[in-house]
């Protein structure tokens, strides 16, 4: 694939359908039920109008930005996201080296597919790592020691998800947690397999030899890793040399029911710096920064949980006024234009994350096409900072922006 091709995200998008087996392609593109609250993300941003000025000299446009005391080349970070290894063999390694090398950050989920200490020194000082649940305290704190002895400082805890949401899309393939792996399914996952050769070569190339049993073809282990194996082998417990599935087991999608208590028992067991993922009102990002949050994520995980949940972008002001100065705010959810980066920052927004834009270009084309999903959103910026004649991110204010009012 000529990524040059590639002009937008979009297209990267519709490259990764015809990349990757259709049960993958749908668990990162599809939401909660009827995935109107994924909807909403986007249209949200495309609601809001700029009020351009005219008559500014602007060149090179200064996007740089600092997050969590670090430097920035822009304003965008990669969301922590499940199963990175299955997309592409780049997997989480590549995505985190993609970061680091234009100048950005990486979260690595608790859930990715790639250990803590494999992913983080990929990528020195460019790795943040997401909790989940998952479990008890303890394992909870066994997974902190670890990503704190792999040299990560900043600690993003995800609150929204209690259970997980109704992904109706994952369902139709057979994909229901728990889900007992077995050769039926397998068989069944089969075609899709057969149907993206270049992906089944890779993945064979990389993977299967881990997870092939005595009895499997190479086929059904391709469906098995696919589906299963690296999501089981992380889920909550992702030990390098840890159990892999063994010809079958349960696919554990990972709920993750989180109170305040533990957020303050986070606190105190973590010596970095600690966000909170998944607030969508004032109130309770306001309870964040009480308990010791350094930033907040406003995030309905892509639309991937509670279906009716609001837009990000609609709920931005409300949770900057609620927040003022005690911490930054964070936005995710439907980002995938430059000019969508800067409307939240606009509306108070210190940086965004992109999920599916940068999982699109690691399933199209692994660490490279994750690379250039992060070159277009900066071109992309670069040019909409001089149309709106923009020079420094930090002019950026409500002002900047016209926002219909319901
Ligand atoms: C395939 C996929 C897997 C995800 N896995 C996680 C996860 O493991 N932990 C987490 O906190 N959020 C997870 N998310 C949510 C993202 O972190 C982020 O909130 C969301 O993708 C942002 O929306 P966007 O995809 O429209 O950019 C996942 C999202 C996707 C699409």
């Amino acid at each position: 694939m000529r990524l040059e091709r590639i002009a937008n995200v979009a297209d990267a998008r519709k490259i990764a359908k015809r990349t990757i087996p259709g049960v993958l392609f749908d668990y990162i593109d599809g939401a909660a039920d009827d995935e109107a609250t994924m909807r909403a993300n986007t249209v949200a941003f495309d609601e809001v109008v700029f009020r351009p000025r005219v008559g500014l000299d602007v060149r090179e446009p200064d996007m740089t930005t600092t997050v969590l005391g670090a430097k920035l080349s822009m304003p965008l970070l990669l969301a922590p996201t499940g199963l990175a290894e299955v997309m592409h063999r780049d997997g989480a390694v590549g995505a985190a080296r993609a970061a680091a090398s234009r100048g950005t950050i990486c979260v690595l989920s608790t859930v990715a597919g790639s250990p803590v200490e494999q992913v983080a020194p990929a990528a020195p000082g460019s790795v943040w790592f997401q909790l989940y649940a998952g479990g008890s305290r303890s394992e909870a704190d066994k997974l902190l020691a670890r990503a704190e002895a792999a040299g990560v400082s900043v600690l993003v805890v995800t609150m929204d998800t209690p259970t997980l949401g109704n992904r109706e899309r994952d369902r139709r393939h057979g994909v229901t947690p728990p889900l007992r792996l077995d050769a039926h399914n397998a068989i069944h996952l089969g075609p899709q397999v057969l149907a993206r050769p270049l992906w089944t070569y890779r993945m064979a190339r990389h993977g299967v030899s881990t997870l092939r049993s005595a009895q499997d073809t190479p086929l059904l282990s391709a469906a098995r890793s696919a589906v299963a194996g690296q999501w089981l082998k992380l889920s909550g417990r992702s030990v390098p040399d840890g159990p892999r599935t063994q010809g079958h087991g349960v696919l554990r999608m990972v709920s993750s029911p989180f109170t305040w208590a533990d957020v303050e028992h986070l606190k105190a067991r973590w010596s970095g710096k600690l966000v909170v993922k998944g607030v969508l009102r004032g109130d309770d990002a306001r309870i964040s920064v009480d308990l010791g949050a350094d930033a907040v994520i406003i995030s309905n995980h892509g639309g991937r949980q509670l279906d009716g949940a609001p837009a990000t972008l609609s709920v931005l002001p409300e949770v900057a006024d609620a927040v003022g100065d005690s911490a930054e705010v964070m936005l995710d959810g439907g980002v995938r234009r430059g000019t969508h980066v800067l409307k939240a920052v606009a509306l108070g927004a210190r940086a965004v994350f992109i999920g599916r834009p940068f999982l699109y270009g690691l399933a199209t084309a692994g660490q490279l096409g994750v690379e250039h999903i992060l070159d277009l959103f900066q071109s992309e910026i670069t040019r909409d900072m001089i149309l709106l004649g923009c020079q420094d991110l930090a002019e950026l204010s409500p002002t900047w922006l016209r926002v219909p009012t319901r």
